[in-house]
């Protein structure tokens, strides 16, 4: 699917730091080389390749991984094209507009702090604009504020994601908080999918105090590595109960 929008880069200092570190590890392997200290070489070479070998996995996440990804998680959850749908910390609006596209009747809401620390760029204005260079600008709705505190009644949404956004709270009591409020504005009925790097099997254990069923945990593979397999991103999927 050709992307219209512009989407900037997730955790750009991280990005940049692990390019310097590479780029600079690569020369100082040169002038070891150049000055033959063959040991010297070998290790600043071996940090050269390392590093840019992160860079280049984060650069690859961050612009075409992640969205090839979450096509695939979204496919899975076979939206019929009537729910209403909130994106929590949806940032300039991957997956919010990539949820769009899968509506017709339904909408999508997005909500966000707009940390340019998290993501490059980030704003309403530049999500919105996305929103519209998608086509799907009458399907998205966008609010500014804390996913620890959702300006939304109880069993509001059908179904809540999340992609990258709640490791950002700290510590985890208050990630805690963010699933918590997630389960609240979700319908009886409802479904959860959330990818995040870090916690998520205590998003799993919190989703099961609360009470739902189906929790299911898997990683989504090296597509969606943030440099390496330790900052790999995995998938935390569940429903609320009928009955809640
Ligand atoms: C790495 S970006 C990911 C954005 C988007 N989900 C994506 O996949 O492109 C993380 C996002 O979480 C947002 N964020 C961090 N803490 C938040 C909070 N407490 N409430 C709402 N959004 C938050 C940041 O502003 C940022 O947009």
């Amino acid at each position: 699917m050709e992307r219209r929008g512009d989407y900037g880069y997730d955790a750009p200092y991280g990005l940049v730091t692990f390019a310097v570190l590479g780029a600079a590890s690569a020369i100082a392997a040169i002038v070891s080389w150049w000055s033959q200290r063959g040991h010297l070489t070998a290790i600043m070479g071996f940090y050269g390749a390392f590093f840019l070998t992160n860079a280049f996995s984060f650069l690859y996440t961050t612009r075409r991984g992640k969205f090839q990804v979450w096509d695939n998680v979204l496919d899975e959850l076979q939206l019929r094209g009537d729910e209403r749908v909130l994106d929590m910390g949806c940032g300039r609006g991957a997956v919010l507009t990539a949820v769009a596209r899968r509506l017709r009747t339904g909408r999508v809401t997005g909500i966000d702090l707009w940390s340019t620390h998290d993501q490059s760029g980030n704003s309403h204005e530049v999500t919105m604009r996305n929103a519209s260079l998608e086509g799907v600008g009458d399907r998205v709705e966008i609010e500014t504020g804390d996913m620890r505190a959702l300006p939304f009644p109880d069993g509001a949404f059908d179904v809540v994601v999340s992609s990258l956004a709640i490791h950002n709270i700290h510590p985890n009591a208050a990630r805690a908080e963010a699933i918590a409020e997630a389960w609240r504005v979700l319908k009886p009925g409802g479904r959860l999918a959330i990818a995040d790097i870090l916690a998520t099997q205590r998003y799993a254990r919190t989703l099961s105090n609360l009470g739902a069923t189906g929790i299911a945990r898997r990683r989504l593979g090296w597509r969606f590595w943030y440099g390496n397999p330790f900052a790999a991103t995995s998938l935390v999927t569940a429903s609320k109960p009928v009955s809640a």
